[in-house]
């Protein structure tokens, strides 16, 4: 293989052809196995399933046919609340998170919401970072929010004027 291929093939697998689409109901059990695989406290299939029928953002990004991320939000009024944000562990730290979150904001800004909410748990140092980078800004702490491995964890509510 000549040296020009096969840096365009290594190039090619580091920097996949990804596309964000609408989540459908019929990936229902590829989010199950990506939420078991990114969070020691995954969502239940029960609770992707409803978010999957209810919520009025649901994105997937996509390499193929294989789910990379997702992410769900709900509009409340001229608010939008961020739910569950997710980069597959195979391929988180390579610009995707912060691709898929660029991609909502757009959408967000596009339905005409005023403002993004969020809550993170206080110890996910790199989700804080990337939302800091987003232009958020904390607002607030729920003590006790999340479970824990040992006991509970706080969140950090985070805003962003869109
Ligand atoms: C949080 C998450 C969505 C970020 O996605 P990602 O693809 O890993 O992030 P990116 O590669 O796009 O990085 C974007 C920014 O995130 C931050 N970040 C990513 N990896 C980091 C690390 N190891 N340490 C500190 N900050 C990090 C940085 O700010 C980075 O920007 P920079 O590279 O210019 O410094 C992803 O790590 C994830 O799915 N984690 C598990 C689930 C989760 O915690 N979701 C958020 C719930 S609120």
């Amino acid at each position: 293989m000549s040296a020009a291929k096969h840096a365009a093939q290594q190039d090619s697998i580091q920097t996949p052809l990804a596309q964000v689409l609408p989540l459908q109901c019929s990936d229902l059990e590829a989010l199950c196995a990506l939420e078991r695989q990114a969070y020691d406290f995954p969502w239940s299939a029960r609770s992707l399933q409803e978010s999957l029928a209810q919520d009025s953002v649901k994105l997937g990004l996509w390499c193929d046919t294989q789910l990379m991320g997702y992410l769900f939000a709900q509009v409340i009024l001229d608010e939008i609340h961020l739910l569950n944000f997710t980069i597959h562990p195979a391929w988180q730290q390579r610009g995707w998170g912060r691709h898929l979150l660029g991609h909502f904001l757009a959408v967000a800004r596009s339905l005409a919401c005023a403002h993004l909410y969020l809550e993170v748990r206080s110890s996910n140092v790199r989700a804080i970072r990337l939302y800091h980078q987003a232009g958020c800004r904390q607002v607030g702490l729920r003590p006790g929010y999340y479970p824990a491995v040992h006991g509970r964890e706080d969140a950090l509510v985070m805003v962003l004027a869109l």
